[in-house]
């Protein structure tokens, strides 16, 4: 596996790829690898002749009250499993290399609509962040397919919603989220959780999954659903954020006519905040 920290550098092999004509597959990472990212890396091995990954813990998708300083890094761990998996190109890139301008003078990509709702209304300037650091990775590595995690489902939407408004030329693919045994979905914030909080943290899931059965088997009062699964989390310690059922193609409110429909959720445990989903069709 090559590791590279520098632009030029990725771009240079970038360039010999391309004589051979090999088909790139990126996963983007804030690198703290969890099953959930070794599984994008099989995926995307599956579709394509070299993988790129990149480790890039991105200050502009972070709030002033969040955790980028405390955002774990795991960079000895992180390397030796993306190479035990047969990764071609490990990207790093620096901060200052990323943004050389400043944060402050920094151009940026935004996704209007798709990014100022749910998650987006918690966490302002964070899907434009998101939007702009997947933008400026895809103009370094070229990918021909990314991979995401359904997890972050709004990312997700809003990553595809980017890539048709600015005709870029790649496939995005989506991939299911990684669970533990007892449905928590990985994520790199799940290290913040204290051994109480584990024990807690699953029935966001299990919470959201019951709340789909009960729309799958007919129940259309999702006000009352939605407050039922709050007051739920919130006797057993959680403290809700949101908790939307939306049509899963826009993420607007569903209509009679929307078959497709997704249940997200964000809720804090302590100082950590989850977020799960999950999709269904009536
Ligand atoms: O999902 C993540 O880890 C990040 O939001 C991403 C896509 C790597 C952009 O920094």
């Amino acid at each position: 596996m090559q590791i590279v920290t520098d632009i030029t550098h990725l771009r240079e092999i970038r360039r010999s790829w391309q004589t051979v004509k090999e088909v790139i597959a990126f996963v983007p990472t804030m690198g703290n690898l969890h099953e959930g990212h070794l599984k994008l890396v099989k995926e995307a091995k599956k579709t394509s002749t070299k993988v790129v990954v990149s480790i890039f813990v991105n200050p502009l998708q972070f709030g002033p009250e969040e955790d980028l300083e405390a955002y774990p890094r795991t960079i000895q761990r992180d390397t030796e499993a993306l190479e035990a998996l047969g990764v071609d190109l490990l990207f790093m890139p620096k901060a200052e290399d990323i943004y050389s301008r400043g944060l402050e003078q920094q151009t940026f990509v935004e996704v209007p609509g798709l990014s100022y709702m749910i998650c987006g209304a918690s966490r302002p300037g964070h899907f434009r962040g998101v939007a702009t650091i997947v933008c400026k990775l895809f103009n370094m590595v070229q990918p021909n397919q990314a991979f995401f995690g359904e997890k972050d489902f709004q990312q997700l939407q809003v990553i595809k919603a980017m890539v048709t408004d600015l005709s870029m030329n790649l496939s995005i693919y989506g991939v299911p989220t990684e669970r533990e045994s007892s449905g928590l979905a990985m994520s790199s914030r799940n290290h913040y959780l204290t051994d109480e909080q584990r024990e807690i943290a699953p029935l966001l899931y299990a919470q959201i999954t019951a709340m789909a059965d009960a729309i799958k088997s007919g129940r259309r009062d999702f006000s009352v659903l939605i407050s039922n699964v709050k007051s739920a989390l919130s006797e057993a310690g959680f403290k809700p954020d949101y908790i939307e059922v939306r049509a899963s193609d826009t993420l607007l409110q569903p209509g009679h006519e929307d078959k497709d429909l997704v249940i997200l959720a964000a809720a804090f445990l302590g100082k950590t905040r989850l977020i799960d989903n999950i999709q269904f069709t009536l």
